[in-house]
């Protein structure tokens, strides 16, 4: 880094943010060291450096980035022989090894991901620039693909966080693991037995904080419910991250804990047209680009439809695939869409889950957007549909649009995908429940 400041031209510090916190006299002693400094010192040192010696901003990224490549290997090395500490002047130091407990609990990272690398981008700058404590919350309709985001995410960023990785799934859509009992799950996975977990739930949180804050750990808390259940289990310390994905969209996260929302959309029409294909198998698909489309958009662009749409295919390939996509154009097959070996693999049962979450107004009032004549809808005609005030229509939007069952297209307008659509239909015939809730 010395040299990097000569060749910058530079014969005192830099400037930046980071860099100016701290008095020149730390950061010449920093650069003289032997010991590692923080990632945080290293990426302001090396961006001033570079953006003194007038580098276009694309340079400066991907030269920073590669500097702070080299730091994580550096970091991990000196984890695996001791344990990493850190100074007051942002050095790090290393100490004889406490023979902590390092879970590796990430599940398989999916090996087939498709047409996320912008997301991946925005994500690793999130990492880049904010502090390791921010909680970052992924969230987007059922089945965008957020749990298989996060995990891909989590993987790339296991040399960050080198004292482990803990994962729970909440089971937010089904069964909904309760915080207390997500909370055994990361303790037995921080090493602690369940004989000396406090009595007091309150005192168990605690126990967590502080065994956790004094590590550089990862914490994915996939499938969350809502806020209240994932508050309690959010890393301290300043040098965890948490990562939330949840179909809620957890407004109260992002104003109280300051979480970075990153909302994953559907996919693109391409991306969706490569992941029928590759399940499906070229030769079928080959000779029948418009039906393919027409399939990619049958599912909304969904990674959960068009994956069950696939393999439904690709277990009976004898009936063609033009009349298997005919088929499905009765749009309401769709939700019908399961493997015949696992029955939680289904389109219908995904909705049906986060639909039950909502309270009975907000369940009749989406019912009733089934009988729109379009998917857009403003809130004076869905108002005028339910037979309700627009400022009672305007609440339940926001409640749907909170679960990502409707989306908000410019000012006042909301649009409901065709998958949805199908299920709004389903649900209306096959429900009798009454709306006097309502109207009372
Ligand atoms: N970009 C993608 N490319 C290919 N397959 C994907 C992609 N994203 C997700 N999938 C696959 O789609 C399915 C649903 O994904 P995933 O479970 O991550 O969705 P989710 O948004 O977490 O769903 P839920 O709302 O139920 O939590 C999985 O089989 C996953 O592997
Ligand atoms: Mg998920």
């Amino acid at each position: 880094m010395r040299r990097l400041q000569q060749l910058g031209g530079q014969t005192t510090a830099p400037s930046g943010d980071v860099v100016d916190a701290l008095p020149r006299s730390t950061i010449s002693t920093i650069l003289r060291g032997s010991k590692l400094p923080r990632a945080e010192f290293v990426s302001a040192f090396v961006t001033a450096c570079l953006v003194h010696g007038n580098h276009p901003p694309d340079k400066v990224a991907e030269t920073t980035e590669r500097w702070l490549a080299r730091w994580r290997t550096l970091y991990a090395a000196e984890a695996a022989e001791g344990e990493v500490g850190e100074t007051t002047d942002g050095e790090m130091t290393v100490e004889p090894s406490r023979a902590v407990n390092v879970p590796r609990h990430l599940p398989l990272d999916v090996g087939f991901l498709v047409g996320r690398e912008a997301e991946l981008k925005a994500a690793d700058e999130v990492s880049r620039l904010q502090a390791p404590d921010n909680v970052v919350l992924v969230s987007g309709p059922v089945g965008v693909g957020k749990s298989a985001f996060a995990i891909r995410w989590a993987h790339r960023l296991i040399n960050d966080f080198p004292d482990g990785q803990l994962y729970v799934d909440l089971r937010g859509a089904d069964g909904l693991l309760t915080t207390e009992s997500a909370l055994g799950v990361l303790l037995g996975g921080l090493g602690l037995h369940e004989d000396d977990w406090p009595a007091d739930p309150w005192r168990r949180v605690e126990c967590y904080r502080s065994l956790i804050a004094d590590h550089r750990m990862l914490v994915v808390l996939d499938n969350a419910c809502d806020t209240e259940q994932v508050r309690p289990l959010l890393a301290t310390g300043g040098r965890c991250r948490t990562i939330v994905t949840s179909r809620n969209r957890m407004s109260g996260l992002v104003a109280r804990e300051g979480a970075r929302r990153l909302v994953l959309d559907v996919l693109s029409a391409e991306s969706a047209c490569t992941v029928l294909t590759a399940i499906i198998g070229e030769q079928y698909v080959r000779d029948a680009r418009a039906e393919l489309e027409e399939l990619a958009e049958l599912c909304a662009y969904l990674p959960l439809v068009l994956r069950l749409a696939a393999v439904k295919f690709a277990d009976r390939p004898g009936q063609g695939f033009k009349n298997f996509v005919s088929a499905l154009r009765d749009n309401d097959q769709l939700l019908s869409l399961n493997l015949d070996d696992d029955r939680d693999s289904s389109v219908r049962a995904a909705l049906e889950s986060s639909y039950w979450m909502l309270d009975l107004d907000a369940r009749y009032f989406f019912r009733t957007l089934a009988l729109a004549e379009d998917a857009e809808f403003t809130l004076e005609s869905s108002a005028a549909l339910a037979g309700i005030s627009v400022a009672e229509a305007d609440r339940l939007t926001g409640l749907l649009e909170s679960e990502h069952f409707v989306a908000g297209v410019g000012r006042s307008r909301f649009t409901m995908d065709r998958v949805l659509q199908a299920f709004a239909r389903t649900m209306r015939r096959a429900t009798c429940e009454s709306r006097t809730m309502l109207a009372g």
